[in-house]
């Protein structure tokens, strides 16, 4: 049976414009980073992808380096997108990224102009697209003249590569210069995208002012810190969840008992929510209207499914948010 969308996809999800500029994003979006390489199942990828378009989720994030193995979870989200989303390309934002290592000597990793542009040749190959919807730069460069980099991004956008660009995991002073760069070439910087849940916070340090001051949109990744921020560990370690598998990004050994005593109260304050400890971590970040959209990632449809219910309940009392804070400590 071909895959049909719900024809009733966009009523439910809210649209967030990215800064100040055109693109609204839906205010989940879903990140193939784990569960969708090789080593995973393709019609357990297939289903999250489903449920998530159903859903009104049109933005999915990959990266050159996303699997394992490494360019396995483009050339999966290829084939899903081939097989069954191909009458809706106009209706997806799809992102990747180059900065992390990917291939063998001096032009697999960091930020020349050299690796992006090669790098974004063989994600489009991957994924059979003739542009992608965001391309990011994924880590700052601490050799190559930041310059160049972007001037990079800024060739890529016009040679139609690539509609919109942005960066990842730039420091405050990184994001200032980089923003100030592109917005000289005449290519807007038109999001970042920063690690931020909450168990860490460094972008209230500055850089979420920046960006709200500069126009420049925000997508949180990892805004579960990778499942820790659910019940998933409450009883232990499921051998099927990411701090289990050996190719995991989350170590057991994070899963601390200092951890697991802040998540146990965080779950509490979430059930007094009638949230799941999931809901209450996505609609946490989703408060501030400077976050365009937080990036989620999900092993199955249901945890996702979950997840959505976020949107239902995003308002926090004073009360709500003193506790939270006095559990973050
Ligand atoms: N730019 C960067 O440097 C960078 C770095 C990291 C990530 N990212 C992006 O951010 C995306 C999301 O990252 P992430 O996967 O670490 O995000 P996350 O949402 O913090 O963690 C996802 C994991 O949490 C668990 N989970 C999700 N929903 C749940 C629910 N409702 N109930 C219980 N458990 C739930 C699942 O763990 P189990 O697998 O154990 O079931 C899932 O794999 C990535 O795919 C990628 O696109 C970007």
């Amino acid at each position: 049976m071909p895959y049909l969308p719900h024809t009733n996809r966009y009523q439910n999800m809210q649209y967030r414009r990215c800064g100040r500029s055109g693109l609204k994003l839906p205010a989940i979006s879903l990140g193939l980073w784990h569960n969708f390489g090789h080593v995973d199942v393709l019609e357990n990828s297939r289903s999250i992808l489903h449920l998530a378009f159903d859903a009104g989720i049109t933005h999915f994030d990959l990266a050159n380096n996303y699997g394992p193995p490494p360019g396995s979870a483009e050339e999966n989200f290829g084939r899903i997108l081939r097989e069954d989303f191909r009458a809706y390309r106009d209706e997806l934002v799809i992102s990747s990224k180059a900065g992390y290592y990917m291939w063998e000597g001096p032009y697999g990793e960091w930020g020349s102009k050299k690796y992006l542009v090669s790098s974004l040749d063989q994600s489009l190959k991957r994924m059979g697209l003739e542009y992608v919807d965001i391309f990011y730069h994924h880590r700052p460069d601490p050799e190559t003249p930041l310059e160049e980099t972007m001037a990079a991004l800024d060739l890529i956008v016009r040679q139609g590569k690539a509609l919109y660009v942005g960066i990842s995991n730039y420091r405050k002073e990184e994001a200032e210069a980089a923003i100030r760069i592109l917005r000289e070439l005449g290519t807007p910087c038109l999001i970042h995208q920063p690690n931020y849940s909450m168990f860490d916070r460094w972008v209230e340090g500055g850089l979420l002012d920046l960006l709200g001051r500069e126009g420049v949109g925000c997508i949180p990744f990892s805004p579960l810190q990778q499942g820790l921020l659910t019940d998933r560990y409450l009883k232990g370690i499921p051998p099927d969840s990411r701090a289990a598998k050996p190719h995991g990004f989350l170590k057991a050994k994070q899963i601390t008992e200092s951890r697991l005593q802040q998540i146990r109260r965080l779950n509490e304050l979430a059930g007094q929510r009638g949230q799941s400890l999931a809901q209450m971590a996505l609609a946490w970040i989703l408060k501030d209207d400077r976050i365009t959209s937080v990036l989620v990632g999900a092993s199955r449809p249901e945890q996702l499914a979950d997840s959505l219910l976020c949107l239902n309940q995003l308002d926090f009392s004073e009360q709500e948010l003193q506790q939270i804070g006095e559990i973050l400590e």
